[in-house]
């Protein structure tokens, strides 16, 4: 299998790419920003989402057989003051994307969110309609509409939640400091490691609870849908959509004592606190999910496995932590 990955070197598509290579699949990866920190074993093809005719080119070169589509913007502020731009990214960039697939015959993989949802429902499956409260689940909404609504399109959408893990491309991205857009299980093991507090935002404009999923893990349920057969798949789930999300939902204070347990750190150190005024301030016109619940059993029966539940997930970060920085 010849495999395309887009946002290689992020967290979720450098995971992709690991397991693919060690699965022996053949990989050509688009690259943005900054290129991986060694050596690769797979092919960068540098592309901006923007430049659609330079998305057509590339997928008519290398004419994959599958594309795992995960390069997005994430940052909040950016989506919020610069939305022509992002749309043009990511909804017009996904269908660019999307009609070069279909030339060449390639499936597609597109990631999306739990973020479709506004996290006010109790539970939410895979056929639950979206109801996003911000622009990035709008634009999420949207491509995920438009893939859709094409004709001869082989795709699934991968919906994520909450991702943590190890940047296999870019190690030196991860985001360890408290503030918009970090990385809440990095953020912690640092801080216990060093002996220091971990602030623990709760308040509002967080996203409490959430399935915590493992980077390693939703790379393998993406190569899952990949090698798929077809849009919704040998069990029928009712669509394309697909919850690739961890098996368990736990808020933020308990995610961060699970972390501490599964790091041997100490638990005291975690400290429940108002979410900073200065990020209440950024984010007073965004909304964000509070709380999002929801089902995996269609997506687990179509792909023969449940995602690991929070447990099983830090237990398997701590032995890839392990290995990596030893
Ligand atoms: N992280 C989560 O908790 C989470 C939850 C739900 C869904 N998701 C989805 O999962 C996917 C991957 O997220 P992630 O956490 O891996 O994010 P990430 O680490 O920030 O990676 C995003 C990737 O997108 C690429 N990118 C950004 N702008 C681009 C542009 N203009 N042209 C081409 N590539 C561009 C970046 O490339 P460079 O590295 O080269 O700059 C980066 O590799 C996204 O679709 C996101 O919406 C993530």
């Amino acid at each position: 299998m010849r495999l395309y990955v887009t946002g290689g070197t992020g967290l979720v598509g450098s995971n992709v790419i690991r397991l693919a290579r060690q699965r022996g699949i053949e990989v050509i990866a688009s690259q943005y920003g900054p290129l991986p920190e060694w050596a690769v074993d797979y092919q960068l093809d540098p592309l901006d989402l923007a430049d659609h005719d330079g998305i057509r080119r590339s997928i008519r070169k290398y004419k994959p057989d599958v594309v795992i589509h995960a390069a997005a913007i994430l940052d909040q502020i950016v989506m919020d003051t610069q939305r022509e731009l992002c749309w043009s990214l990511m909804v017009d960039g996904t269908r660019a994307l999307a009609e070069a697939c279909r030339e060449v015959e390639a499936r597609l993989v597109f990631v999306s969110s739990d973020w479709v949802f506004d996290g006010r429902a109790d539970i939410v499956d895979e056929t639950s309609p979206p109801c996003p409260v911000n622009f990035y689940g709008v634009m999420k909404v949207a491509s995920e509409r438009e893939l859709g609504a094409m004709d001869g399109l082989n795709y699934a959408v991968g919906r994520l939640a909450g991702i943590y893990g190890l940047n296999y491309a870019a190690p030196s991205l991860l985001r360890k400091e408290n503030g918009l857009g970090f990385d809440f299980s990095v953020y912690v093991i640092h801080r216990l490691a060093a002996g220091l507090p971990a602030v623990v935002w709760t308040g509002p404009k967080v996203n409490d609870e959430a399935h915590p999923t493992l980077a390693s893990d939703c790379a393998d349920m993406l190569l899952r849908l990949a090698q798929h057969d077809g849009n919704g798949g040998r069990v029928d789930t009712g669509s394309s959509i697909f919850h690739c999300f961890g098996s368990e939902c736990v808020n933020r204070i308990d995610l961060a004592h699970q972390i501490a347990a599964a790091f041997d750190a100490d638990p005291s150190l975690i400290m429940p606190a108002r979410t900073d005024q200065s990020v209440l301030d950024e984010m007073r016109h965004i909304g964000i999910p509070y709380r999002t619940r929801a089902s995996t059993k269609r997506t687990a029966k179509a792909l023969g496995r449940r995602a690991f539940n929070v447990k099983e997930g830090l237990a398997a970060f701590r032995q890839e932590w392990d290995e990596f920085w030893a």
